[in-house]
């Protein structure tokens, strides 16, 4: 999942374009950048192992053109090197890729029996050899184009420079998302729409497929058989992308104590009357409700499903999006099948809801980024309203999942008249308070960074918990691990017994939530066990417990089951926030992560 940039013009210098293209584009990868333009007739490329500010350091101040293209790249074929960052030239034909060449090995050797020499491991390297192969074939782009898209297996977003064209950059897309940005004597392309709104908020989306020519004032994009397609330009309606980190230090934490807008934003519209309520999907008539993502999403997923089975009387099933497309799944008109994802860009879940589609079952779509590839393919699509979320983990994405699938359920809950009013009111005015529910919990830092200073130095961190707290101790589980590189597992609390507890000794960490008064005095006893053998544990509980033998209680308000998983995630994700700053980890952008996985 790399960011590629693209632009060309008549006379503005595009260099400056390409690199702050880039640098709004590097959650999606930033392992290494490089980008080639044309001057004076010559084409140049200037790549680093490294971030985009190692590239722009490496560019002579000045340096002018009006046509290049760019990437920050994610590896997925080949070490993280500068011979293996893109852009990829071969012969005339020089690119920058998006994607997996599924079947790059096959066409390597082909292109290998025909002279063709490769220097770098990427499967990028080989596409740019094919188109060349084809170019110098046909020496006729279009048929170049229709040919690789015909020979070419797995997903791409290619931008592409051919050097007898060099006024022209060439498209080329499937899976991976690209758009084409629509200036005033200036064009651009990219990944995603960050890149170009700071020059443009109108854009083309290219379907699957399809290919495009882009000079300084044309844009024609063509079908895989090379008929010219007239497309809807579309106008980006969001809010400024270009957030800051205002006061904060980090993305992260700017995320994390912005999550009581973000999820006030997210179900204000269905929170103030009961007939606002009803205006969330009626799932009645379904009697299985399946959940699809994956990561975080997927957790939020678990959440859900506790709320649906719990208290709609609903079969719930949560998938892995990775598993789920390989897998039978029993798919009937009375399965209405949940996609979650906060890019709405990943690849995995996109291949998954195009299953269910081509099953022609009912969809609906929990979905951050608006217009995104996975928004655009789902029959219906409940937006969250968490903003741009920066920050490669994801925190008010999640509790923004979280909170709107809670009022979902709640919903549902209503209209199989499950829940009286009454009861349902109460908890919609606990939501109407969640700013003030949420901000002693927010502002607890102290007790945060001082857990933080007993666990960073640690190995392995647990995470236990049963039914709704065994759904967040996974989440608070993939916190830690993914910004903090500490190993963590989580655990059903009944379960560590059968093996796992063989791992705990002195100090080891464990931490759980007990939420649930039916199951607490299980859970609790669970970690009496660990505590018996040396753990030190960590409790986020509502109930008044009081015993010197937890390393830590953090107490939170008693609200309904709804509510807590937002209550309980706060404390998981500071803990997390705060452990990765003592080790000094690059949190916002974690070490071999992206923010958005359009790739398998
Ligand atoms: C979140 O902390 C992770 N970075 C990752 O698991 C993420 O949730 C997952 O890749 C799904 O992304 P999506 O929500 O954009 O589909």
């Amino acid at each position: 999942m790399s960011g590629i940039v693209g632009s060309v013009s008549a006379k503005t210098n595009i260099i400056p374009i390409l690199l702050n293209g880039l640098k709004s584009l590097e959650y999606r990868g930033y392992d290494s950048a490089g980008l080639s333009y044309i001057k004076d007739g010559k084409l140049i490329i200037n790549k680093v192992k490294g971030r985009v500010k190692d590239l722009e350091n490496n560019i002579e101040k000045g340096t002018y053109s009006n046509i290049g293209i760019a990437h920050t790249r994610w590896a997925t074929h080949g070490k993280v090197n500068e011979t293996n960052a893109h852009p990829h030239q071969v012969g005339k034909i020089t690119i920058v890729h998006n994607g997996i060449i599924e079947n790059c090995n096959k066409l390597k050797h082909k292109l290998e029996d025909k002279g063709y020499i490769f220097k770098s491991e990427s499967d990028t390297e080989i596409a740019s050899g094919l188109l060349d192969y084809y170019y110098k074939k046909y020496q006729n782009i279009d048929k170049t184009i229709q040919k690789f898209i015909k020979k070419v297996d797995g997903s791409y977003a290619i931008c592409m420079l051919v050097q007898d064209y060099p006024d022209t950059i060439y498209v080329i897309k499937k899976d991976s998302p690209l758009i084409i940005g629509k200036g005033q004597d200036v064009n651009y392309i990219a990944s995603d729409v960050p890149a170009i709104l700071k020059y443009t908020k109108k854009y083309y989306i290219l379907e699957d497929y399809e290919y495009g020519k882009i000079t300084n004032n044309d844009i024609t994009i063509y079908d895989k058989e090379g008929n010219i397609i007239n497309k809807e330009l579309k106008e980006y309606q969001g809010s400024d992308l270009t957030s800051d980190k205002g006061i904060y230090e980090h993305y992260m934490l700017k995320e994390i104590m912005e999550q009581s807008t973000t999820i006030r934003q997210t179900i204000n519209p269905y929170i103030n009357t009961l007939e606002d309520l009803l205006k969330l999907p009626d799932l009645t008539k379904y009697t299985r409700i399946d959940i699809i993502a994956c990561g975080t999403a997927m957790h939020a997923g678990l959440v859900a499903k506790y709320l649906f089975e719990e208290y709609t009387n609903t079969k719930c099933e949560v998938f892995l999006a990775s598993e789920y497309r390989y897998q039978n799944n029993f798919l009937t008109e009375k399965v209405l099948s949940i996609f979650i994802s906060q890019s709405g860009e990943t690849a995995d879940t996109l291949a998954a809801l195009k299953k269910v589609k081509e099953a022609k079952c009912d969809t609906l779509g929990i979905v951050n980024v608006k217009e995104s590839s996975i928004a655009r393919a789902l029959n219906k699509v409940l937006y969250t309203e968490a903003g741009t979320e920066i920050a490669v983990a994801s925190t008010k994405a999640y509790t923004a999942q979280v909170a709107l699938l809670s009022v979902l359920a709640l919903s549902h809950a209503y209209r199989k008249q499950i829940f009286k009013e009454e009861k349902i009111l109460k908890i919609l005015n606990e939501f109407k308070n969640i700013d003030s529910i949420l901000k002693p919990i927010l502002e607890n830092t102290k007790t945060y960074e001082k857990i933080a200073t007993e666990i960073y130095t640690q190995h392995d961190v647990f995470y236990i918990g049963r039914g709704l707290d065994y759904a967040l101790a996974m989440e608070g589980s993939l916190k830690l691990k993914e910004i903090s590189y500490i190993h963590s597992e989580a655990y059903a609390a009944g379960e560590l017994k059968h093996g796992t507890i063989s791992l705990i000794t002195k100090d080891t960490p464990v931490f759980s939530s007990a939420t649930n008064k039916h199951i607490n005095a299980k859970t609790i006893s669970n970690l009496k066990e660990v505590i018996s053998r040396g753990a030190n544990c960590y409790l986020i509980t509502d109930e008044d417990i009081k015993d010197d033998s937890f390393k830590q209680i953090i107490k939170i308000q008693k609200v309904s089951m709804f509510l807590k998983p937002l209550l309980v995630m706060i404390p998981y994700q500071l803990i997390a926030y705060y452990t990765a700053k003592l080790k000094g980890c690059d949190i916002d952008k974690p070490r071999n992560l992206a923010k958005s996985v359009t790739v398998e």
